[in-house]
């Protein structure tokens, strides 16, 4: 595969293509397309975590004036696959989880249908439920494989002898909490049954995958499924599989045909029932010679699934080809709760996983009497440990050096609590990042000569609000070596050449790959002064080097924390990013990305945190006045840059995903920052004030 990358478009800091609908309000988002005579579902949710329903009244409900239909599992359609119990909405009595769907009002105004929801009486037969996650529970248990296809458990070389035999060793755990993705617009579809059709607005990160995953259940042939999101309000994962909403929503429509049914999520209704982060307990074991060489690796993972759907969070993936040594062992252990189901969120498995490694690494370059950059430095791979490969490129230390004379690291004085500012203790801290190259198959993409040097560049690919529209247009531009208004990009329907999901970072990889051999083809065979109409339509092409190479981004994260000695309050004034991401696509929407994603793990290092109540198992702290995440009093200066990195291998343009990477290493530098401002190794994020004062 050879590198294409000296096209005029990619690299450039081009303005967002979509920008103008954006600020003017136009770009519809999907509550907002125009339907005739919509109706408003409102759910009701159940009040207790585990049991069934005994009776519903909703007489009084009915009786409102405007309410069309209360849905309940004792008049809902039966779904044509159930096999999904997180997808299984109203087939029957059971009740999985506190704030699960037992019941929905479809009425004419959205108010109409929340006051009757609050109307209809729900008696429960309530049993005794189970949410508390904690490492001495008997039931944890080994899944088949963990999110992503990764091993549950891998062990290398002799880790129990080397660690007796280390000069250095470590044994800590570190905790991180449930977390919920809170993307600015929530969860929303919109149905519209018209004689068999099926029209969705869903807010997605793939039409595709939602399209799919609705006709299945329903029974329908998946060209009677039409799936539109041509802007979406963000999107962490939560949207990257559809949840029980867009089931819900779907079956009023198949209940009242004809009429469309619209329903956003609540923020509220945001805290149960489209995924979280599931909470993490991870023991991490090091061993190190005298020269601050590792010699043994053990990471070993507690967190929690849904007793209806197993979903097995790949925390200790990255443990497994960070660093150097010969033995290295990992595992995963789930506890089966009465919780919804987990799911993805930026970075899931990479940013718990190394927070607790990076902040291990930490610790341990003390111990070692290291710089942690050295430390890191010495441990640095020559290939990739578990497969033996090469990698296509590895800049972690180029990343390191490069951030440490942005931030100004040389000369730091390791010793804790040695600087302060009045009453602010101020430290500094690193940490180091990697995030694989992922690869989703089924794209296609379809190129097509609208005349007059233009062209219409097709692929059902969604924009989550990271710059999709952008890169995009811009790829297919150079793709087929025109300039970007030559081209005219058609994205998020499914009307469109099928597109994978955006996420795992993957969107760019995959998507843009499929532009570049559709594009090739169609010079191929239509030569550089096609004829109006001529179109040419190509899947993802293969890429032998993914056998040859081991592929992954990295990235240098450093933080400086001020700590208020009396009250604990910790403020980061700033934070450095270096990454090394291959080619970056374009400047000004990749930057947004890096600065987004560091911003979000400022915000898992200090903030985020949700807190179930085990006495009821709902997450208490259901909104945004109770759950923190960084606003801009938050958040001081970000710099970030990118090292010029070229990778023949990944793909045409060069280019590794930049979702994530951002957030994966930025809360072990905070954390790793408010250590050496205070002394204190707080190991439990978030890092509030009151564990600083203990
Ligand atoms: Mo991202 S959590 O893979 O949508």
């Amino acid at each position: 595969m050879s590198i294409t990358t000296t096209g005029r478009a990619i690299g450039r800091a081009v303005d967002r293509i979509e920008g103008p609908q954006k600020v003017t309000g136009t770009a519809r988002y999907a509550y907002e397309h125009e339907t005739e005579y919509p109706l408003y579902l409102y759910p009701v949710q159940s009040e207790i975590a585990r049991g069934r329903v005994a009776r519903i009244d909703a007489r009084s409900a009915e009786a409102l004036p405007g309410v069309v239909i209360v849905i309940t599992h004792e008049n809902a359609p039966q779904l044509a696959d159930t096999h999904d119990k997180e997808l299984a909405v109203l087939q029957s009595d059971e009740v999985a989880f506190r704030g699960q769907y037992v019941g929905a009002v479809v009425a004419e105004s959205f108010e109409v249908a929340r006051h009757a929801a609050r109307l209809v009486s729900v008696v429960y037969d309530e049993e005794s439920h189970d949410v508390g996650l904690r490492a001495d529970r008997v039931d944890l248990y080994a899944p088949d494989q963990l999110n992503a296809g990764f091993e549950t458990d891998t062990a290398e070389g002799d880790v129990d002898g080397a660690l007796s035999s280390a000069a250095v060793t470590l044994d800590e755990t570190y905790t991180t909490p449930m977390e919920h993705n809170n993307p600015m617009e929530p969860h929303t579809t919109v149905a519209v049954w018209d004689e068999g059709d099926l029209t969705l607005y869903d807010s997605t990160q793939g039409v595709h995958t939602v399209r799919r995953t609705v006709a299945r259940i329903f029974g329908l042939e998946r060209d009677r499924v039409r799936v539109v999101a041509p802007h979406v309000g963000g999107g962490f994962g939560s949207k990257g599989l559809p949840h029980a909403n867009t089931i819900l929503t779907t079956l009023a429509a198949q209940m009242i045909e004809g009429r469309p049914i619209k329903f956003a999520l609540t923020r509220q209704q945001m805290f149960s029932g489209v995924g979280y982060r599931t909470p993490t307990i991870q023991r991490i074991r090091l061993g190190a010679d005298e020269e601050g060489r590792l010699t043994a690796i053990s990471h070993d993972v507690i967190e929690l699934s849904a007793k209806i759907k197993e979903f097995a969070e790949q925390t200790a993936s990255a443990t497994r080809t960070m660093y150097a040594t010969e033995n290295r062992r990992t595992t995963h252990r789930l506890a089966a709760l009465d919780l919804p189901v987990p799911s993805w969120m930026r970075a899931p498995g990479e940013a718990p996983g190394m927070y607790a490694l990076e902040v291990a690494m930490d610790e341990m370059a003390e111990r070692c009497d290291l710089d942690p950059i050295e430390f890191r430095t010495r441990n640095e791979p020559e290939v990739d440990a578990e497969t033996g490969l090469p990698y296509s490129s590895r800049n972690l230390i180029a990343c390191l050096r490069e951030g440490a004379e942005r931030f100004g690291w040389e000369g730091r004085d390791p010793t804790p609590r040695a600087r302060r500012d009045g009453r602010w203790l101020i430290g500094t801290g690193v940490a180091a990042a990697m995030y694989p190259v992922y690869r989703m198959p089924g794209t296609r993409a379809r190129v097509r000569s609208l005349g007059e040097g233009r062209y219409a560049v097709e692929i059902g690919a969604v924009d989550i609000g990271t710059g999709t529209w952008t890169a995009l247009t811009q790829i297919a531009a150079d793709a087929l070596g025109v300039g970007i208004g030559a081209i005219e990009l058609r994205i998020g329907d499914t009307n469109l050449p099928s597109a994978s999901v955006a996420g795992g970072s993957s969107g760019i990889t995959v998507w843009g790959s499929t532009i570049f051999e559709a594009a090739r083809l169609f010079r191929e065979r239509h030569g550089e002064d096609p004829s109006e109409g001529d179109t040419v339509e190509a899947g993802t092409p293969d890429n032998p080097e993914t056998e040859n190479y081991s592929m992954s981004a990295f990235g240098a994260y450093f933080a400086e924390a001020r700590v208020d000695e009396d009250t604990g309050e910790v403020r980061v004034p700033r934070m450095t990013g270096v990454f090394a991401v291959g080619q970056v696509i374009n400047a000004q929407t990749a930057r947004s990305q890096f600065i987004g994603g560091m911003t979000m793990g400022l915000g898992m290092a200090l903030h985020e945190e949700s807190l179930v109540d085990e006495r009821f198992g709902h997450v208490v702290n259901h909104d945004f006045a109770e759950y923190h995440i960084p606003t801009n009093a938050d958040v001081g200066e970000i710099d970030v840059a990118w090292i010029d990195e070229e990778d023949p291998h990944v793909n045409p343009m060069g280019s590794k995903g930049i979702g994530e990477i951002g957030i994966v290493g930025s809360p072990a530098a905070v954390a790793n920052a408010v250590y050496h401002a205070t002394g204190v190794r707080v190991r439990d994020l978030p890092i509030t004030p009151d564990k600083l004062l203990r």
